[in-house]
């Protein structure tokens, strides 16, 4: 790897979309076998489609919600490879992820955001309270915070909702001295737009994934492949550079 010059004291942060877990069997959404090509976004992802059809809308999320249990879904070596970049990076390291899986915190990621919130947490419309939530998700459940009945949703971003956390995000991202992102096409913001942040700052910003995103040339470093082949790799680099 061409070297990075990248101090080890300072921290990492790291991008992670749905390509980061089709290896464990999850799709993706706009690859040509993605969930936006036999589900429409505006039918089952906004807060109107929620309020317009929720049974369609929990009907979708059910589903997904029930793979990750059916299927087994279990972490691959580049979630793994992230578990082992936090454990030896002298500066830390950050997971942002845009998946509502668990696959990061079941590796064993400790410092993680989920962006886009968890397929595993209902929220109440009317009081907010979010709980986990293993099972399906209907229009009769009742929310233990406020005893309110056909308010719960999944604890998910919606599109035009804004996503968890900004404020720690950007603060840990103009405060990185290195930026990863993996498995993200870059079609949704703010998350497309992390790296040009980056670039305003002194960090270096990676992209690993299957093939070049919507913004790979606004990466200093790119590398492509499956994510459970390039991720470990990269990881087995940065921490060679610290010996
Ligand atoms: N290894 C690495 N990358 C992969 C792999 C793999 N095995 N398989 C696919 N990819 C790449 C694809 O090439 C693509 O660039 O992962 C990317 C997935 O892009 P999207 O399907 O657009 O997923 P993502 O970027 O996470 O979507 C962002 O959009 O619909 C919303 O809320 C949803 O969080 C999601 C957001």
């Amino acid at each position: 790897m061409a070297p990075l010059s990248i101090s080890p004291d300072h921290p990492v942060v790291v991008l992670t979309g749905a390509g980061i877990s089709k290896e464990s069997g999850l799709s993706t959404f706009r690859d040509k076998d993605g969930i936006w090509s036999s589900v429409r976004i505006e039918d089952v992802a906004t807060p109107e489609a929620f309020q317009r059809n929720p049974d369609a809308v929990h009907d979708f999320y059910n589903k997904r919600r029930r793979l990750l249990t059916e299927q087994h879904v279990e972490p691959n070596a580049a979630h793994y490879a992230l578990v082992k970049l936090e454990l030896a990076w002298p500066g830390g390291i950050l997971v942002v992820t845009q998946n509502v899986d668990s696959l990061h915190e079941q590796a064993g990621s400790q410092n993680l955001i989920h962006m886009h919130g968890r397929h595993r947490e209902a929220r109440c419309n009317a009081c907010d309270h979010v709980v986990a939530w293993k099972g399906d998700m209907s229009t009769e459940d009742v929310c233990e915070g406020c005893g309110e009945r056909g308010g719960l949703r999944p604890n998910v971003v919606w599109f035009g909702e804004t996503p968890m956390d900004m404020d720690l995000i950007e603060e840990a991202l103009l405060g990185c001295g290195l930026f990863v992102s993996i498995g993200t096409s870059g079609n949704v913001y703010p998350a497309a737009g992390f790296v040009e942040l980056v670039r305003k700052t002194h960090a270096r910003a990676v992209e690993l994934n299957l093939e070049p995103s919507q913004g790979a040339a606004r990466f200093d470093i790119t590398r492509y492949g499956p994510a459970t082949e390039v991720v470990p790799a990269f990881v087995d680099d940065l921490i060679a550079s610290l010996e």
